[in-house]
């Protein structure tokens, strides 16, 4: 996993925040789409749709910003539990998603990427996943990465069980297994570990999120939920990540 000072420094898009200050890449928890609905007696899936429109909001302003990754957790392996329907209707959701946005992400030059166990999503969405990825593959934008049936721990199990596989085979030696070694195996090897962690809806959960890559993620949780997350929230929760003296276990400045 590079570190984030290998990612090139976005520009200063923010008023009053230093380019230095930007998060290189965010993470965000997509919560209260239900709540958003039933505030209004209406049913669940209606406010999954809305949810839908903040994903496409968020997306283009984290490229305006120069953001070098965005990841949403949209699916996590957990959610199975909801309603048949309710799942039913938002992998339906999920496969539209992919081909009505398909222009939109390939115009603003995002690479895109999906992680977790995406080989027990229905056909269609991987069949959607797979043609969006391989097209925005050589775009060199701000890279868009969507987490589906996607659980931190389930993550670190089918990590361990590759580096198992390759000690097996004689591919691995343990004794020079370190960290970076560890976070090869990873969904996203490649992936910058997230600056700024940002949860909607108000809970102070993780959710079994990115639990290896956001170790020193600087956290912002905001009540407002999800569907109504506009780009100033985004930018309140960039303003709060830049004020904050990160110091990774050290003494700081
Ligand atoms: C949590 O809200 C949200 C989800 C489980 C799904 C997130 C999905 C979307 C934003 C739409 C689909 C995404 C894409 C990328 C097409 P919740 O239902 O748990 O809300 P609640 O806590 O109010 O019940």
């Amino acid at each position: 996993m590079p570190s984030a000072s290998t990612l090139p420094k976005p520009p200063a898009a923010l008023p009053g925040v230093p380019p230095g200050r930007m998060p290189r890449h965010v993470a965000i928890i997509m919560d209260g789409n239900g709540r958003w609905a039933q505030k209004r007696t209406w049913a669940r899936i209606r406010g999954h749709r809305a949810g839908v429109r903040v994903v496409r909001e968020t997306t283009e302003e984290c490229a305006r910003l120069g953001i070098g990754q965005l990841t949403l957790y949209a699916f996590s392996v957990e959610n199975w539990k909801r309603p048949e329907r309710e799942v039913s209707l938002l992998m339906r959701l999920l496969e539209r998603y992919l081909v009505w946005e398909r222009p939109t992400i390939l115009e603003n030059n995002l690479r895109f990427k999906a992680i977790g166990r995406l080989d027990k999503l229905p056909e269609g969405v991987r069949r959607e996943l797979a043609e969006t990825t391989r097209l925005s593959a050589a775009n060199t934008g701000t890279t868009l990465c969507l987490a589906l049936n996607y659980g931190g721990r389930a993550e670190i199990v089918d990590a361990a069980r590759r580096i198992a596989e390759d000690a097996k085979a004689g591919r691995l030696d343990p004794a020079r297994l370190d960290e970076a070694a560890v976070a090869s195996y990873l969904y996203q090897p490649d992936m910058p570990e997230p600056d700024l962690l940002i949860r909607t809806g108000g809970e102070q959960r993780i959710s079994n999120f990115l639990l290896w890559q956001i170790s020193y993620a600087e956290i912002h949780v905001t009540p407002t939920l999800w569907p109504d997350f506009r780009a100033a929230d985004l930018h309140a929760a960039i303003r709060d990540f830049a004020s904050r003296e990160r110091r990774f276990g050290g003494l700081g400045a």
